[in-house]
């Protein structure tokens, strides 16, 4: 064949593959998030193999690790004993919460690590709800935004770096940053769930945190996370959280969205994160149990579909395992 091009030159073996490499994976750009509780043992969630809760001391332990390995950033998810849940997550404000003592723990620890706290009612209300509820079942959106402002300048106070509402109520990131301000804290960042669409893939995350009902009745966060059919509807949510001050834009879930991810990358400035969410991480553990896929490389080609789509960071319960791997052959 009288062929002028011909691709497979750029494909002939794994260092010129290497050169023409466009996409890249980094332990620098994974965020890795940790659950916690107060008991002093840590227990695996059973839907996410290799997932902890953790005691505050393995919690410690952990971060250690993670630093070490090259991580920079953790999320923190607490799962709340019911006996502290109430209708409208009050507990979220107590100064002696395990969420708030576990993060002035860490930072006085290991003061170079990134500790985000999450914002939302979820792990704190005895209903599951991301809000506060009132009698007829409605989650109240102004009442919620004064509860999350609130929440932030605790996290702040205990340390947090980043504030991460996960709520996905109206208005709150412009009232954070507020709040936040007037607390003196300006320099504490505001990593926004922006476009946070109300999915299937969290149920594994519900065990986790404890947030689930029972099987009849499923959590219907339709209210106010988004509708899975919408794509411009996630551009407008992304505008107003830019307008409003956010820092750190965030897409929930990612693998699913890869096209709302390249949306939204061409068209703002502000640096972009994807959540690779508990069930994107649950489907990739149990089909390798089962033996249908490879583990390690259906893990790696998930993680750099998020990337090529245009993210610079990703939140992922994968973090630990190549941050350790990287590291051990370093
Ligand atoms: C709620 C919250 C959820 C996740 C993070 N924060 C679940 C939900 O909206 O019910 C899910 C993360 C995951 O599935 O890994 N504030």
């Amino acid at each position: 064949m009288n062929l002028i091009d011909r691709p497979r030159r750029n494909r002939k073996n794994p260092a010129i593959r290497s050169l023409v490499r466009e996409t890249t994976l980094s332990v620098s750009n994974l965020i890795q998030p940790l659950f916690l509780w107060e008991k002093e043992w840590s227990e695996p969630i059973e839907s996410m193999p290799g997932i902890m809760r953790l005691s505050p001391k393995d919690l410690l332990q952990e971060c250690e690790n993670l630093l070490r390995w090259g991580i920079s950033a953790i999320a923190l998810f607490p799962y709340i004993e019911p006996k502290y849940k109430d209708s409208r997550g009050s507990h979220g404000l107590n100064p002696d919460n395990i969420l708030l003592t576990a993060i002035q723990a860490i930072k006085k620890a290991y003061p170079d690590l990134i500790v985000i706290a999450d914002i939302a009612l979820d792990p704190f209300t005895d209903h599951g709800h991301d809000g506060i509820m009132n009698a007829q079942g409605r989650i109240l959106n102004d009442p919620t935004v004064e509860m999350l402002c609130k929440m932030a300048i605790v996290s702040a106070q205990a340390g947090a770096d980043i504030v991460a509402p996960s709520d996905m109520m109206d208005g709150r990131v412009g009232a954070i940053r507020e709040a936040l301000d007037q607390a003196e804290f300006e320099e504490v960042s505001i990593m926004s769930y922006a476009a946070k669409y109300a999915s299937a893939y969290y149920g594994p995350f519900r065990d986790a945190v404890g947030s689930k009902k029972d099987k009849k009745f499923p959590l219907d966060k339709k209210t106010y996370q988004m509708d899975p059919s919408n794509i411009r509807e996630a551009l407008r949510e992304i505008f107003l959280d830019i307008q409003e001050g956010s820092d750190i834009l965030i897409i929930k879930p990612a693998g699913a969205y890869l096209d709302v991810i390249r949306a939204v990358r061409d068209q703002v400035l502000l640096p972009l994160a994807a959540y690779q969410v508990s069930g994107e991480y649950a489907q990739i553990c149990a089909a390798a149990r089962l033996g249908w896929l490879d583990y390690e490389p259906i893990r790696d080609e998930s993680l750099l579909a998020i990337r090529r789509a245009g993210a610079d960071m990703i939140l992922t319960y994968f973090a630990h395992e190549i941050a350790e791997a990287n590291f051990k052959t370093l």
